[in-house]
């Protein structure tokens, strides 16, 4: 049988820590709010410098060294981000530039769960056996996006990089995935000025629509009850039960919807990893950076099963479980 494997990731952060002290000098909220409601302590801010595809191209540059590979070993790459550098270059061929290569590129905007639907594109690709190997990134400079006056949203996003490269074997790799998504809800969540429907002008910047808007109570209550949901779908479909599970990589959005979630689960707290509170929610980029550390720490082995879930802007939700 044919699989499509997950053989390396690495991830990129900025160096700029942005703690919940330092946003108490920003807007009027405190650190115990944000630790108590999401579990964020700080996150890190991209630099004038660093965008989406600086910190995307870093963070492949991780996953290529750790399988000693190439940039032309890689024939296809896929970018998952909500934050691209501008509409068009796609930020996946900006990337590919500046990785030295000339491949087929595109990027891919499904909110936070944009990293799943990405990997699962990438497996059609490699099961079909269109091509062997293929990068996917995910990648957000969130914090150029955020209205730095709105203390609902501003302190719960980060930014951040990571990259998988997956190639075809005949050991298992991916073994199932589970996407959903529903269009009505995207109101709940949403960067509306800057598109086609609204562009930027006096009148955005005035209304301050340059920046995210969420109805939090709303998106928490639907993100447990869905990524409960796909994360039972997807052991179903692997026909894997729970405690098969060696890792439990939850995208980090807030440390409740987490814990929420792994108890409809009933995976214990030791299997479910956590970074939320050094980055806060890095959306796309978030599940790779934690993976990228269960490596670098040792703790994430070969043969090991992992799932992983997410929910985010559309709404989009997806689940996926691999053998590392
Ligand atoms: N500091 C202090 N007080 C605050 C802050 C803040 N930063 N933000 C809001 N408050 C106040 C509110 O004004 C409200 O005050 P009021 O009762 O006087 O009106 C009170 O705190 C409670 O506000 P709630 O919004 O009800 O707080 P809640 O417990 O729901 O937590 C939170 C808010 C953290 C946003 C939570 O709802 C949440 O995490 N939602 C999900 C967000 C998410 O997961 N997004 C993921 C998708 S992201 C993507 O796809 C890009």
């Amino acid at each position: 049988m044919t699989y499509a494997k997950i053989i390396s990731v690495g991830s990129y952060t900025p160096t700029s820590i942005l703690t919940n002290y330092d946003l108490e000098r920003i807007v009027e909220t405190s650190d115990e709010w944000i630790t108590e409601r999401s579990g964020i302590k700080e996150r890190r801010i991209a630099s004038k410098d660093e965008t989406s595809s600086i910190m995307g191209y870093k963070a492949s540059l991780k996953a290529l060294k750790r399988a000693n590979m190439e940039p032309k070993d890689i024939e296809f790459i896929i970018c998952a981000t909500n934050t691209p550098d501008m509409p068009f270059p796609a930020t996946g061929c900006l990337i590919a530039s500046l990785l030295n290569i000339k491949v087929p590129c595109f990027d891919l905007e499904a909110g936070c769960p944009g990293i799943i639907y990405a990997l699962e594109m990438a497996r059609g690709l490699i099961e079909s056996k269109i091509y062997n190997t293929i990068l996917v990134v995910s990648s957000e400079t969130l914090s150029r996006y955020m209205d730095w006056t709105d203390r609902t949203t501003c302190v719960l996003f980060g930014d951040g990089a990571s990259a998988f490269i997956l190639s075809r074997s005949n050991e298992p790799g991916i073994i199932s995935s589970y996407l959903g998504g529903d269009g009505s809800l995207g109101h709940l969540l949403k960067f509306p000025s800057c598109g086609s429907k609204e562009p930027a002008s006096i009148y955005t910047l005035k209304s301050k629509s340059h920046g995210v808007r969420m109805q939090g109570r709303e998106v928490f209550r639907y993100a447990v009850s869905y990524m409960a949901d796909a994360c039972m779908k997807v052991l179903e479909k692997s026909k894997l039960s729970s405690e098969e599970i060696d890792w439990f990589i939850p995208h980090q959005a807030n440390i409740r919807i987490i814990e929420a979630t792994a108890e409809k689960l009933n995976v214990p707290r030791d299997r479910v990893y956590l970074n939320i509170h050094k980055y806060g929610n890095t959306s796309v980029a978030s599940i790779g950076i934690a993976i990228d550390e269960l490596l670098d720490s040792g703790l994430l082995k070969k043969g090991q099963n992992v799932l992983i879930v997410s929910f985010g802007a559309g709404f989009t939700w997806g689940s996926m479980i691999f053998k590392y």
